[in-house]
């Protein structure tokens, strides 16, 4: 589904350039569940941006189901995006301006599916992420943790091929993280592939295989 070959990006550092991720080989077949792990600074989150296709300025190749992505313009990443991937941003990037429901309508919107029908998707979310109570509520209106099971909800709501996680239990209760991590693994049962940053050992463990990531260099893959 997957396969990066020498990824790199850099930035210019005075005359030379400082390298966030270094001659990265990766691949992610259909219905894998990989944890990244890594100290902090290490290109975790670098990384997802690029698998999401949310960065274009790196070099390397990427192919993506039958897509090569180092081909592809910003918008036709964006739309791969769109099609195929559920993004939790590690600082959740909920839309300040609209409610949770109507964050959550987002990605339906993407899909076709009829108004109606998002309607009641959108409301069995809520009643799944037991956050009924918020649903024409702000996002500054939200605690932490609340937002991050915002930003859960909307990348698992139209059922995406891929998730892509990023630190997504890290402002929940340890109850509450453990029911995100249950339904990352009842999906990937029913075949979605997951890519989960974490730090905490127990949620790194529903990964099949654990990558590390330091100084931008993969370190170990198993
Ligand atoms: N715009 C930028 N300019 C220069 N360095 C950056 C920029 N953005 C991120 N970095 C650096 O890239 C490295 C990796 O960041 P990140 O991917 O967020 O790491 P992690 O998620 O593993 O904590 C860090 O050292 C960070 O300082
Ligand atoms: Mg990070």
């Amino acid at each position: 589904m997957i396969e990066l070959c020498k990824v790199e990006k850099s930035y210019p550092v005075g005359a030379g350039r400082y390298y966030v991720l270094r001659r990265i080989e990766m691949q992610v077949r259909e219905g894998d569940f990989i944890t990244i792990m890594g100290p902090s600074g290490a290109g975790k989150s670098t990384l997802l941006s690029i698998i999401g296709m949310l960065d274009g300025d790196w070099s390397g190749e990427y192919d993506f189901l039958d897509h090569p992505v180092h081909k592809l313009n910003m918008k036709q990443r964006a739309e791969l995006n769109k099609k195929y991937i559920g993004f939790v941003f590690q600082q959740y990037h909920l839309l300040d301006g609209l409610t949770v429901a109507e964050n959550l309508d987002i990605p339906l919107s993407y899909r076709n599916i009829k108004a109606a029908d998002r309607q009641a998707i959108v409301a069995d979310t809520l009643d799944r992420f037991h956050i009924v109570g918020k649903r024409d509520l702000f996002p500054s209106q939200l605690s932490g943790g609340q937002q991050q099971l915002v930003a859960v909800a909307r990348a698992v709501i139209a059922n995406p091929k891929l998730i892509l996680a990023d630190e997504p239990t890290g402002n929940l209760h340890s109850s509450q993280g453990k029911e995100i991590m249950e339904l990352f693994k009842k999906l990937n049962e029913e075949g979605t592939t997951i890519i989960q940053v974490t730090h905490n050992e127990s949620w790194a463990a529903y990964g099949h295989r654990i990558i590390k990531l330091v100084d931008g260099w993969i370190t170990s893959q198993k």
